[in-house]
């Protein structure tokens, strides 16, 4: 299973789809009708997928996944009757599936049979851009963590990887989380996560951004849970987006975190205590992109 894209319905999808290219360092792949679909440079066709929409919404997170994981994931969320229908995707890579709404409104595509492109070779540190290579985690606030990091783990087979005063993370493959539920009090899209090629590639971005008149909401920092280095923006369009890199890789038997395993000393919320966070900021921008289930369930 892997994470590949996420779908977002906003006013201006050009406009975004310029800036995530210009400022961010994605690169276009492919404009279908009004929708533009955008890389990284690595095998995934596209990322992010931004829709034409007067109102700004998530359409869907898409994860891949083979034949059988989605028989199962199928069977699974039948059985539990969550709102759910079958899918054949019109975006690239194209492949088939299902769309699932999570308890709280999350919508998840899973995709079989979608296929993967070639890399985007050239990185060069003589050129001052950077590129983010694919998604590493969308996280969700939710009203009930608990609840739906139980629900994945029912449902859709995926695997709490920590629990923290703030989030539930949830992996769906070796990497320690793919997404996360943070414990916000409302349904809404947290934010969404590139992961570079390394270390090196997260400052060159803060770098990169500072140039074009960003500073970074949240960072350079990092996490515990997952042991990652961030750096947190606030798009001009909306959402609130991270260069991250160096998430841990799991084993199969990791132990599961309990909140008390993860705590700060005083003054501290990451490991380095290099940067400030705005607050204020971040929760206005998570608010602002919403799951919204335009379609009718239908049977699997
Ligand atoms: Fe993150």
């Amino acid at each position: 299973m892997k994470l590949r894209s996420i779908e977002l319905a906003l006013p201006d999808p050009a406009g975004a789809a310029a800036w995530m290219v210009d400022v961010w360092g994605l690169y276009p792949a492919e404009v279908r009708g009004q929708t533009h679909y955008l890389r990284g440079t690595g095998t995934m066709p596209y990322l992010v997928a931004f829709e034409q929409s007067d109102a700004e919404f998530v359409r869907s997170t898409t994860f891949t996944c083979s034949d059988a994981e989605l028989a199962a994931i199928k069977a699974r969320v039948a059985d539990k009757g969550w709102a759910a229908k079958p899918v054949t995707s019109t975006d690239p890579g194209e492949g088939a599936g299902l769309l699932v709404e999570l308890p709280e409104g999350t919508l998840l595509r899973f995709l079989a049979g979608s296929t993967e492109v070639e890399t985007i070779e050239g990185f060069s540190k003589a050129s001052k851009r950077v590129s983010p290579v694919k998604l590493t985690h969308v996280v969700f606030n939710s009203a009930d963590a608990e609840l739906l990091g139980h629900a994945v783990e029912d449902v859709l087979d995926f695997r709490v990887s920590d629990r923290t005063k703030g989030m539930v993370f949830v992996r769906c493959n070796d990497s320690h989380h793919s997404t996360a539920f943070a414990r916000a009090g409302f349904a809404s899209l947290n934010h969404v996560a590139f992961e570079m090629d390394d270390l090196d590639a997260v400052m060159r971005g803060i770098g990169w951004m500072r140039d074009n008149g960003f500073a970074p909401a949240w960072g350079p920092g990092r996490h515990g849970p997952g042991d990652n280095v961030y750096a947190y923006y606030i798009a001009p369009f909306g959402p609130v987006i991270e260069y991250s890199t160096a998430v841990e890789k799991v084993p199969e038997d990791y132990r599961t975190g309990e909140p008390d395993d993860w705590t700060w000393p005083e003054q501290r919320i990451d490991q380095w205590g290099i940067s400030d966070k705005d607050f204020a900021g971040l929760r206005v921008a998570e608010e602002r992109f919403r799951c919204r289930r335009d379609w009718e369930p239908a049977p699997l």
